[in-house]
């Protein structure tokens, strides 16, 4: 099991006359390599439980294991790791850094964690061509559309390796049609990189794309259902060839457009760094 959750409680303004229990004792497992959909109305706890998932927050109450790491007890800095090591993030609304490339996009996960020039070049463009971007790798995020700006953000997300990918609700913001070319990618990437991918949506079409429906209303999971597609074997976690708090070992955008565009800031998160 690469994620395994033990009566998962979350609650908002804890011991106040409005106090919220937003999840209210999940248990799950996830097996390393499945691909996994987490459906439910708005509202019902799924970004709630991608938070936790993500290592984004601590739950109130219960275990965590990612990986076998009890994550609930760790310090932010070591969350911090755990999510830069471990975790891909994508988002409904893309999330991308403004004013830079596609390829300084995904670069820039690769910069934070200290990798040379060459290296990050070389993964950022094998990346993108892998989710079908390497004609737009030089355009900035506002001239690319929804269906391409999330692209770019599945290829970020895999730049660490991570050997998990959560996506919420990442084909919210787009058509049918464009959402099901990410979905394409995204079981792509399930099945030739062999990644555990949870993807979290209200969309029960797209959720039958995957191995697994987990059902969630009002924080609480009420279904599980395997579909009969078949899981990937995993890919076996590869050890970190450099520390992810490394400084940055030189400017990201070459020549650099201003002093400033060195200091670019890591992709992040309502203010949490990824
Ligand atoms: N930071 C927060 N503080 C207070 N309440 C929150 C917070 N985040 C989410 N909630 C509440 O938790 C419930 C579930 O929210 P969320 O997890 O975003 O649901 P979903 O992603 O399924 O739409 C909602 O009632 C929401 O208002
Ligand atoms: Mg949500």
């Amino acid at each position: 099991m690469v994620i395994e959750l033990k009566g998962i409680v979350k609650k908002y303004f804890i011991g106040k006359p409005n106090e919220l229990s937003v999840l209210k004792g999940m248990t799950l497992g996830i097996e390393a390599g499945s691909f996994v959909s987490i459906v439910g109305q708005s509202g019902s706890g799924k970004s709630t439980l991608m938070n936790i998932l993500g290592a984004l927050d601590r739950p109130t109450e219960g275990e965590y294991l990612l990986d076998g790491v009890a994550v609930a007890q760790l310090q932010d800095d070591e969350l911090s790791q755990i999510r830069n090591q471990k975790i891909g993030f994508v988002f409904q609304t893309f999330n991308l850094i403004p004013r830079i490339s596609a390829l300084a996009n995904v670069e820039l996960p690769l910069f934070y964690k200290g990798a040379g020039r060459r290296e990050r070049r070389e993964r950022a463009m094998e990346l993108l061509r892998l989710v079908g971007m390497e004609d737009r790798m030089e355009h900035q995020p506002n001239e690319l559309s929804g269906g391409q700006k999330q692209r770019v953000a599945i290829a970020r997300s895999l730049a660490n390796n991570p050997s998990i990918v959560l996506a919420d609700e990442p084909t919210g913001a787009l058509d049918t049609e464009t959402g099901n070319m990410v979905m394409d990618i995204f079981r792509r990437i399930h099945r030739e990189e062999r990644r555990t991918i949870v993807l979290i949506t209200h969309n029960e079409e797209l959720a039958k794309q995957t191995d697994r429906i987990i059902t969630i209303r009002d924080g609480q999971i009420v279904g599980d259902q395997s579909t009969g597609n078949k899981a990937a074997t995993p890919v076996p976690p590869t050890a970190s060839p450099v520390s992810p708090t490394a400084a940055p070992a030189s400017c990201l955008l070459s020549p650099p457009s201003s002093p400033a565009s060195c200091l670019l800031p890591p992709p992040s998160y309502q203010g949490v760094r990824l």
